[in-house]
């Protein structure tokens, strides 16, 4: 399979200046939800900014089997969905095809368990590799029939509920901090009689409720003392709105990172997601003394953006904060490219999760670092590294997008050619990818 794949080959190490004027694509957990929203909305919905990566196309393809009439994305990454009501989805007529995308299968188990119909989820290898009981335990104590492979993992098969019965509202205590789960179960609620609530016990990222407040469905959220406790009622309605999907941050610290590792340069990435739930990249680079400036803070389509002024800087190890981790947990493989070029150790635990994303970033960021000679530690739930000189070597994403764009941006302090294989998942996230670090002066050649 990884013959097939691109390989991003880096043949200069060491360049210079990272400087420019960019914008990242769309934010990727916002506009899986435009969609999926959109589409059980009454009326029609105008989304804008919406990113055109494979998972979110996989997304639009998985309601498109499901008779909801979308167009676009066009060129300007419009999205147009012609909704049909909590009750307008049909039975596809296959099992759908998830992809690589580990929201689309865990949100839509929660809605499709709500359905009339049965339906059958599975994706790539990597998605297959995935943990499903996380949101197949609790729709089970809703009374969904719904269920994965015995070791847990994809497909996830659900046979609908019957005419004339609905799910069972519950009150749920997520074992983990997962918007994913706690997203699934609240769209399950949608379906159910009564108040369904979930409580997180770390601060997770809150899309799924400001898009549902959006689209005029009630949501109550309120402070508890093991976490936020969120409360959704059965049996309102979504109404169409339009969508303004902000940049993604997680696409935004692969340039956060370049700009503060890189020998010189100032770069402005623009309309940057700053959600609060979604900035642990922003605290834990600046506490590693990271020249990043936050400025022309303003709203756009119920989500905070702003713009980030990036310098070089000479950043150091710190202990990261465990309060960061689910605020920051996609941007690790980053972060960690941050920590090898930073002077000292830099400490992460609580991150255990890290080991059930795309691939287990944990490791496959361990491997490459020792590939690259730089000195860390595994631990279970996190990594000690030790700031030191990145060499050159070749590198294996393991078909993890972001494990492929951390080791393309630690080229900018390689002494030598760093090459990556599996490289196709680049195009999940964050499709322009190598023409924008090219843009702003990386070398990457693609083959
Ligand atoms: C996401 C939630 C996170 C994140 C993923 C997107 C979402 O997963 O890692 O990339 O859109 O809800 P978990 O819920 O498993 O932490």
């Amino acid at each position: 399979m990884s013959q097939a794949q691109k390989t991003l080959t880096i043949t200069t190490g060491l360049a210079g200046k990272v400087s420019g004027d960019i914008i990242v694509p769309g934010d990727k957990s916002c506009s899986h939800r435009s969609i999926m929203f959109g589409s059980l909305a009454e009326g029609t919905t105008n989304v804008s900014g919406f990113l055109p990566g494979d998972d979110c196309l996989a997304t639009m393809n998985a309601f498109k089997a499901m008779g909801i009439k979308i167009e676009g994305p066009d060129e300007q990454q419009n999205v147009v969905i012609h909704g049909k009501g909590l009750f307008g989805l049909t039975a596809p007529g296959n099992a759908l095809n998830i992809g690589n995308s580990g929201t689309t299968i865990r949100l839509m188990s929660g809605l499709l368990a709500g359905q009339k119909f049965a339906s059958e989820m599975a994706g790539d290898s990597s998605l297959n590799k995935r943990p499903m009981a996380r949101v197949v335990d609790p729709l089970k104590l809703m009374g969904a029939s719904i269920s994965a492979a015995e070791n847990g993992t994809p497909p996830v098969i659900c046979q609908g509920v019957e005419e004339g019965q609905s799910l069972k509202a519950i009150h749920y205590d997520l074992p983990m901090a997962s918007a994913q789960v706690k997203s699934c179960v609240l769209l399950a609620g949608m379906y159910a009689n009564g108040v369904t609530s979930v409580t997180e016990p770390g601060i997770t990222r809150d899309h799924t409720e400001r898009m549902l407040t959006a689209f005029g469905y009630p949501v109550t959220v309120e402070d508890t003392p093991i976490g936020k406790k969120v409360s959704i009622e059965g049996g309102h309605k979504l109404t169409a709105c339009d969508i303004q999907v902000p940049g993604d941050i997680s696409s935004a610290t692969f340039f956060m990172v370049a700009g503060l590792i890189a020998k010189e340069g100032e770069l402005i990435i623009r309309n940057v997601g700053m959600n609060p739930t979604r900035i642990g990249s922003i605290n834990i680079l600046q506490q590693m003394n990271g020249d990043l400036t936050i400025i022309n803070e303003r709203m756009a389509g119920g989500e905070p953006v702003a713009d980030v002024v990036v310098k070089s800087s000479q950043l150091k190890g710190i202990d990261v904060n465990e309060r960061d981790v689910p605020l920051a947990i996609d941007e690790f493989p980053a972060i960690f490219i941050a920590a090898a070029c930073a002077k000292g150790t830099t400490r992460l635990r609580g991150a255990e999760e890290l080991r059930v994303k795309e691939s287990d970033r944990i490791q496959a960021m361990a491997d490459g670092l020792k590939e690259l000679d730089i000195d860390c530690t595994v631990f279970d739930d996190g990594i000690d590294i030790v700031g030191g000189q990145l060499t050159s070597g070749t590198i294996h994403s393991h078909d993890d997008h972001r494990i492929a764009m951390s080791f393309a941006i630690s080229s900018l302090r390689a002494s030598g050619e760093i090459k990556i294989l599996e490289c196709d998942n680049v195009a999940t996230s964050f499709p322009n990818f190598v023409t924008l670090a090219n843009q702003v002066g990386l070398t990457l050649n693609q083959a």
